[in-house]
């Protein structure tokens, strides 16, 4: 830990703090000005550009975003592989920046499940799926032979409990996967892509599997992915671009007026304690905004107009 990213670290909390106080620090995972920057024979690149990002105990987040916009980069942080380069990123109160060795040790083994997009790294291809998931049980001495059966009940594979990886279908191996990253009963999971590879159908099945974990077991999840269909199956959806969380999406039941349950959706840009926001890329063209644009104050909106004369 540089002393250089102390002092950011520090500076970012005081301007947290002073832009509404540090309730917005307060979640089971967050993000604050998140900066990763990676250098390869001299040049930079800017993988994450002061990303903002909160998720309470217990929630079900997707991230959607192309590829090249950043995710990864973000669950490599937060999964405790990669050390960013500024900015705060805390989850069940470990600070992924400052922790030392032994610490991180303790949060990846214990604290964060992971499933990767790749079928064959989430699973050893000569164990059945029932030793597959004892295995991380047994390495921390806390072995349980129900448990495994009843996490591959839960994700809908309990008829796969005898079988290796090669005779299972894709969508069996990763909805295995979630029963492997889960079974140490680590407090938050997170997913990269883990439907990349597999069909609608099958994907669908995945997100049903990470979405009775989420309720049975209370874990928090964050699951990124570049499908943007994702938004239907779960209740907040967050977009990043170029580095940054651009917008979400939140979903909620409501009654309609003929009584009928219906499911509403509604899009947020995010707005940062700076009080920096982005514009859809959609508004943007459609406009022709570029380099400046003229702002005013109504009695309950904004305006935002082209710039020009
Ligand atoms: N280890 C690395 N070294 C250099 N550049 C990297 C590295 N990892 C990621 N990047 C760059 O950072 C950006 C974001 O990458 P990534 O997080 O993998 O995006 P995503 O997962 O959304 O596709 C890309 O421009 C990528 O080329
Ligand atoms: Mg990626």
């Amino acid at each position: 830990m540089s002393d250089l990213a102390e002092l950011q670290r520090r500076a970012a909390e005081r301007a947290a703090a002073r832009a509404g106080g540090t309730d917005r620090l307060r979640g089971h995972l967050v993000c604050d000005g998140l900066v990763r920057i990676f250098k390869t024979e001299g040049v930079e690149v800017v993988a994450l550009q002061g990303l903002d990002l909160v998720v309470d105990r217990g929630e079900l987040l997707a991230v959607v975003g192309a590829s090249g916009s950043g995710k990864s980069t973000m669950l490599n942080i937060l999964s405790g592989l990669d050390v960013p380069t500024a900015g705060i990123a805390r989850v069940a109160g470990f600070d992924l920046l400052t922790m030392n060795a032994k610490r991180r040790l303790r949060y990846r083994r214990k604290i964060v499940g992971f499933v990767w997009q790749q079928t064959a790294r989430n699973l050893l291809p000569y164990l059945t799926a029932k030793e597959n998931v004892e295995l991380p049980m047994t390495l921390s001495g806390k072995k349980s032979r129900d448990r495994a059966m009843n996490l591959l009940e839960m994700v809908g594979v309990a008829h796969c409990a005898d079988r290796r990886p090669d005779q299972m279908s894709g969508g069996e191996q990763q909805r295995t996967a979630v029963a492997v990253a889960v079974a140490n009963d680590p407090e938050v999971l997170f997913a990269d892509e883990p439907t990349g590879e597999l069909d609608e159908a099958t994907a669908a099945d995945v997100f049903g599997a990470l979405r009775t974990i989420n309720a049975e077991l209370g874990v928090t999840i964050v699951v990124v992915t570049h499908d943007h269909a994702v938004a239907d199956q779960v209740r907040r959806t967050v977009a990043i671009r170029d580095g940054r969380t651009a917008s979400e999406v939140r979903r909620s039941a409501r009654t309609g007026a003929d009584g009928a349950e219906e499911i509403v959706s509604q899009e947020y840009a995010v707005l940062d304690r700076a009080g920096r926001m982005q514009l859809p890329a959609g508004f943007v063209d459609s406009l022709a905004l570029r380099d400046r644009v003229k702002l005013t104050l109504e009695s309950d909106h904004v305006q935002v107009r082209p710039g020009d004369e």
